[in-house]
């Protein structure tokens, strides 16, 4: 798994992302901050695309998006088909979505998780390999789903 990701919020997830950009950097991975940059009111479909097109072009293999429920940002990085991203509210489901789901993004709401959580559940998700088999499978069914 690449040791580049990307992280974006929009304002109600910007806290969680001060908080995770330093604990990934410290832990020696190279963090690309997609913004916002404050708690200045954004919305959350401009940062999630930053992030999905950062995915679709190879730039990162591995994203982290967050607004403050986790629901809007990851609606619209499920619209991008390079994307598999997982809203996740415990380490538990942060595990799944890598061995199950192979998610390429764990979304989580910033007014939802603690940033203690979110570090276990960041380290998880980054630690936790895909398990393919019968769950490759169905991957490729889902990537057929909606397509003509
Ligand atoms: C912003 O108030 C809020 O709606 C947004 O961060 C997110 O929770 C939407 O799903």
């Amino acid at each position: 798994m690449s040791k580049k990701i990307a992280i974006t919020a929009d304002h109600g997830g910007f806290s969680l992302k001060a908080a995770l950009v330093p604990y990934l950097k410290d832990k020696g991975y190279e963090v690309i901050d997609l913004g916002t940059d404050s708690d200045a009111r954004v919305d959350y479909p401009d940062f999630g695309k930053r992030l999905a097109e950062a995915i679709t072009k190879g730039t990162v293999d591995i994203g982290i998006g967050m607004c403050g429920s986790g629901i809007g940002m990851d609606m619209t990085l499920n619209r991008y088909p390079a994307v598999r991203s997982a809203l996740c509210t415990s380490v538990t489901m942060a595990r799944l979505a890598r061995q199950h789901n192979d998610a390429n993004v764990l979304t989580m709401g910033g007014r939802l998780i603690t940033p203690l959580v979110a570090m276990d559940m960041v380290d998880v998700f980054l630690s936790t390999e895909f398990t393919g088999g019968r769950y490759a499978d169905r991957l490729v069914k889902l990537a057929a789903c909606g397509v003509k």
